[in-house]
């Protein structure tokens, strides 16, 4: 009984009553436990006051709401990510960007957009001529820049390009890790759910047309653009490997050029796929060019009939090698283009048509001011 008693609550009070000093302490507590409570309430007073009246004034607040009250509406839902750099690694982004609605049809009025994902190496020495096609089309665009992860972009925030890098890995060209960060600047896209159709583009591509012409000519094609084609020889049928069967067989096989446009469907195929990635990592190593064959084989196989099968942008291989021509300073002229426009002959929407390439490459940084000078007659922006 005797050793109980300490742990008895009452004795313990009692003791403390004894003492002088305890009291003066817990007197002390009090004292803090007031004036931290008075705080706290004055505080969360004058942030709600705030929050208020920047509701009913200018507009919801970002700052002060989602401290106390998460806004649980649909546009929480709706709004795109404010900051593209966030947290989550690979495995996280892309379970996350796989998230599709099961009902089709929007509760609210939504503007389509094209997700423009820049692939490169760091700069942009074109944006100049990207910033004047951009103008004026402002939430019917978004933009992604993904270059190697040492480079930190200057963009001034006037710029279509600030704030717009996302997290990103080092890429090796011809390597599985060129599929990933073009999977990972789908991934990132997807994640705003106004993006319905998705262009992968590098620092040396150049829109052949203005904003205008490009939006309906995606919008109201009934396929995507993704290069798609069975070659013979050594660089189509030849770069297959035995063991992707039978994941991959060699009449499913395909070939095509590196810069796709998918819309928001294949987008999702592309950056779920788990059957048709560790076959190609494994079994396509250079001379077998990777970026050049997993999407175009892979959609072929899951959705041959959303494919156009060709490519949006001009590329010119007459040259040979392994490398397409590269077009500087001196090449620029209008001549140049008129031959590149009246070269084209394809089907749109299976018709037949003259205009099949709304972008190009390759161009050089010194390509840029006679770029600028052409557009208006050229492109038309
Ligand atoms: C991402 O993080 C999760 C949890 O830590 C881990 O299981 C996963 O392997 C990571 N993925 C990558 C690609 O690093
Ligand atoms: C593209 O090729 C696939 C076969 O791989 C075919 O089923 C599809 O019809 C083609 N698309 C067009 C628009 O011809
Ligand atoms: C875009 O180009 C087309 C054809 O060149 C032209 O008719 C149209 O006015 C242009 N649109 C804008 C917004 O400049």
């Amino acid at each position: 009984m005797a050793l109980e008693d300490g742990k008895e609550p009452g004795i313990t009070i009692r003791l403390i009553q004894n003492r002088p000093l305890p009291l003066r302490l817990l007197q002390f507590f009090l004292l803090f436990l007031v004036l931290g409570l008075g705080v706290s309430i004055i505080s969360m007073y004058t942030f709600r006051y705030f929050g208020i009246q920047n509701v009913t004034g200018v507009g919801r607040s970002n700052i002060f709401l989602p401290c106390f009250e998460a806004p649980n509406d649909l546009e929480n839902w709706i709004r795109p990510p404010s900051n593209l750099l966030h947290k989550m690694n690979d495995t996280e982004l892309f379970w996350r960007a796989s998230f599709v609605p099961r009902i089709k049809e929007y509760p609210y009025r939504r503007v389509p957009k094209i997700a423009f994902m820049f692939l490169t190496k760091g700069p942009l020495p074109l944006a100049p001529l990207w910033e004047r096609f951009f103008k004026g089309h402002e939430g019917l665009y978004s933009i992604y820049v993904h270059s190697l992860p040492s480079y930190a972009g200057n963009y001034t925030p006037s710029s279509v390009f600030y704030k717009r890098q996302i997290p990103s890995q080092v890429v090796e060209w011809g390597r599985m890790s060129m599929c990933d960060a073009e999977r990972r600047l789908l991934a990132n896209a997807l994640l705003d759910i106004s993006n319905e159709w998705f262009i992968l583009v590098s620092e040396a591509c150049i829109p052949l047309h203005n904003f205008s012409i490009i939006y309906r000519y995606i919008s109201r094609s009934r396929y995507s653009f993704m290069g798609s084609f069975d070659e013979d020889g050594p660089y189509g049928r030849g770069r297959y490997n035995w063991n992707m069967q039978p994941e991959v067989t060699l009449a499913q096989w395909r070939k095509g050029s590196q810069w796709f446009e998918v819309n928001r469907r294949l987008a999702v195929n592309i950056i779920e796929d788990t059957t048709y990635y560790p076959k190609f990592r494994d079994f396509c190593q250079p001379a077998c060019y990777v970026d050049e064959h997993y999407f175009p084989t892979m959609l072929s196989i899951q959705a041959p009939r959303l494919l156009a099968n060709r490519t949006l942008t001009w590329t010119d291989w007459s040259r040979g090698g392994a490398h397409p021509a590269t077009f500087g300073k001196a090449d620029i002229t209008e001549q140049f283009f008129k031959k590149m426009f009246e070269g084209q002959s394809c089907t749109y929407n299976n018709q037949p048509t003259t205009v099949c390439y709304l972008f190009a490459r390759k161009f050089a940084p010194s390509a840029l001011d006679p770029l600028l000078s052409l557009a208006s007659k050229v492109f038309g922006f």
